[in-house]
């Protein structure tokens, strides 16, 4: 696959085995088009059994790293266009869900800035989630009439406890990253400076362990999770 054909997404890869993709439409806070989706979709099926590929590093381009979905591209535009909706809506879930919550390899969102609404889903497929101190989170769907769809509820009932849930929800208030690690929505938040250094440094620990190991671990503790 040519990296360098790719518009709404950049791969660059690291010398030690760690692969950073970054969505990249920073005019737009990196919200996700239905090319981003597709261009995804293609990017982690790539590098699932990319041999360089030890770990995979999720960021965004610019002051965000997520703005949930376009509410133009995704949504409105496609309001009359029933097959390319369909087809949108299915990469969608292919990448944030299917390929990246079952991605082989152990995986890293580096949230750079802003994390808002259908954002909590990579943010929870990912299995680590560092953040800069100056990122905001949000579930804003509440502002736009609507629910957190898709799988977003499923994560946030999933992954918080039910009174932060149901309070960030129903309120829609954004919340700091301290707060957000508070919450055990992220693991933690550091300086803005040290974002990519505590990164790599966790990447790179991580890469230097039994791949194998780490892909078994990783499987069976999402599977046990859904477990009754
Ligand atoms: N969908 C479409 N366009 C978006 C989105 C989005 N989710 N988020 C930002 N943009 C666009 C803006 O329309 C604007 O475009 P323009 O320059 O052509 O006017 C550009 O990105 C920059 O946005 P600003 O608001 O000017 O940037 P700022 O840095 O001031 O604020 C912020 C960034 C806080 C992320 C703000 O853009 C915002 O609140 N966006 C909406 C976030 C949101 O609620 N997402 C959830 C959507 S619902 C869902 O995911 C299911």
């Amino acid at each position: 696959m040519d990296f360098n054909k790719l518009q709404a997404v950049k791969v660059d890869r690291e010398h030690d085995g760690t692969t950073i993709v970054t969505l990249n439409r920073p005019e737009k806070r990196n919200a996700m088009s239905p090319q981003m989706h597709f261009e995804m979709v293609d990017v982690l099926k790539e590098l699932a059994e990319d041999r360089e590929t030890r770990v995979l590093v999720l960021t965004g381009a610019g002051d965000s790293w997520c703005a949930g979905q376009d509410i133009k591209l995704f949504f409105r535009d496609l309001d009359d266009k029933p097959k390319e909706r369909y087809l949108a809506r299915l990469a969608n879930h292919e990448w944030r869900w299917t390929l990246l919550s079952t991605f082989p390899k152990p995986t890293i969102a580096m949230v750079n800035g802003y994390c808002f609404g259908g954002a909590f889903v990579q943010l929870y497929a990912c299995d680590f989630a560092i953040a800069a101190d100056n990122a905001t989170f949000g579930l804003s769907e509440v502002n736009w009439g609507i629910l957190p769809g898709g799988l977003v509820g499923k994560v946030i009932m999933d992954g918080l406890s039910y009174r932060d849930a149901v309070w960030y929800a129903m309120t829609g208030e954004p919340m700091d990253a301290k707060t957000a690690a508070g919450i055990r929505l992220i693991n933690k938040s550091v300086p803005p400076e040290n974002l990519r250094a505590e990164t790599m440094a966790l990447a790179a620990s991580l890469a230097k362990k039994n791949p194998q190991t780490l892909r078994t671990i990783k499987e069976s503790l999402r599977f046990v999770r859904g477990m009754s």
